[in-house]
């Protein structure tokens, strides 16, 4: 189904959605039928407008790392019930657990189940780019990737919520590389793998060997080449070029003809393809969102990790590997310290988190309790936060295994 050119055409306009994606749905192309929608103000305010606009509580933290940046964190709160910490994925932010509104949004679903409910923001995304020494046109900004994610922010904001709330342990709910940030948190710091009830993965990323996702796939064997990938991912954050964005841009989304199946199907490009499961009239707002920013090292990692077939280190080269790790290639992450339990949900057409994939990693980590594959054949890689039926097909098993991690840890 997917030739070579439209698989390239992928590639292309993987690169320019961080500009031209919003556009392209606004041109109507998705929306003929349902105008007003176009404007729904939610694509448009920042999280907590979003969550005070629904009649909720709401609360922003902002969290210093050991290495200086300030991250935003999003909390509805319910003080005294049990923390769950929220990690959203690649390019997004808190708003992966609210855009979906109060009858889907994981988020409130659970401060209505009676949790405390913490959202994470890494570095570099829209609610995080504040630092105390540098600011987001400085090239130290962006020096990294999912791991530095894992080793700085993750522990900073798991010390605040547990200083916050004076619990002891929490709840951690991470999709995509939110799984991938924590796997190497419990590699470098073993000690915050302790500070977790359960850890459930939706959409487990570690390796990428079967991953299908154009970006990654057309990323990987260019990491070798610094100057090619900068040119095309930007130096320090992830900003596509010009020439190629006005180029594409031109070529996809002016032509209504073309607009309305690529603009449409990029989205299943990224995820995974033909879901039933995606609701259209909710793509605006979630368009809105989506990309929040990152780093181009945190492609060019991922790329790695593809290219090499081993959850490792950011490679470096030769020269840097020996001045950084004192070996000629990365370390791996060693996935035996992950210790907390760990449940792994994730689904058979998931263009990320291949189901190969994920059965590897399930074999490597020590702890896991349970993998839950998601009883929908199409289910894709968005669909943990988007999907029309997501409170049968996942929440309902969240939500057990939250209680049961519980039991099992909270005795
Ligand atoms: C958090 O940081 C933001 C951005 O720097 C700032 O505008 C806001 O006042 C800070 N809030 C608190 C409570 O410190
Ligand atoms: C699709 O999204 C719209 C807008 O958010 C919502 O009104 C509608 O109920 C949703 N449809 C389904 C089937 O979930």
């Amino acid at each position: 189904m997917v030739t070579m050119k439209s698989f390239l055409t992928t590639c292309v306009v993987l690169l320019i959605i961080s500009n031209n994606f919003v556009d392209c749905i606004s041109k109507r192309n998705i929306l003929e039928d349902d105008q007003e929608l176009e404007h729904d103000p939610d694509a448009f305010l920042l999280v907590p407008e979003i969550i005070e606009k629904y009649g909720y509580p709401v609360e922003r933290h902002n969290i210093t790392t050991e290495d200086g940046f300030i991250l935003q964190v999003h909390r509805i709160p319910r003080p005294g019930a049990i923390p769950v910490f929220l990690q959203h994925g690649l390019l997004a932010s808190s708003a992966e657990w609210i855009v979906m509104g109060p009858e889907k949004g994981l988020g409130y679903y659970l401060y209505q189940l009676g949790y405390d409910v913490w959202m994470g923001n890494m570095r570099g995304n829209r609610y995080s780019r504040n630092h105390i020494k540098f600011n987001a046109n400085d090239k130290e900004f962006w020096d990294f990737s999912f791991h530095e994610l894992g080793y700085y922010d993750l522990p900073a904001m798991i010390d605040h919520i547990i200083k916050v709330t004076e619990h002891k342990r929490i709840h951690y709910i991470g999709h995509s590389q939110g799984t991938t940030s924590f796997w190497a948190m419990c590699a470098l710091r073993a000690e915050y793998c302790d500070k977790i009830i359960g850890m459930q993965a939706l959409a487990p990323v570690a390796y990428l060997d079967n991953a299908k996702c154009p970006l990654i796939v057309a990323l990987a064997p260019l990491t070798n080449s610094i100057e090619t990938i900068t040119k095309l991912l930007g130096k320090y954050e992830f900003l596509p070029n010009n020439e190629l964005m006005a180029l594409a841009g031109q070529a996809l989304c002016k032509d209504q003809a073309i607009t309305q199946v690529m603009c449409t199907n990029i989205v299943f490009l990224i995820a995974g393809y033909d879901s039933d499961q995606l609701n259209k009239s909710s793509l605006p707002v979630f368009l809105g969102h989506f990309p929040a920013g990152a780093s181009s090292k945190q492609l060019i990692h991922f790329g790695q990790i593809r290219k090499q077939g081993k959850y490792q280190l950011y490679d470096y080269g030769f020269i840097g590997n020996l001045l950084k790790y004192k070996s000629i290639k990365p370390p791996l992450y060693d996935l035996n310290k992950v210790t907390a339990p760990v449940v792994l949900h994730y689904s058979q057409n998931d263009w990320l988190a291949d189901s190969l994939d994920v059965l590897r990693l399930k074999d490597e980590l020590p702890n896991v309790i349970r993998t839950h594959i998601v009883a929908n054949p199409k289910f894709n890689h968005l669909d943990f936060l988007t999907a029309i039926d997501i409170k049968k097909l996942l929440y309902d098993d969240v939500v057990n295994m939250l209680k049961e991690f519980e039991q099992l840890r909270m005795k």
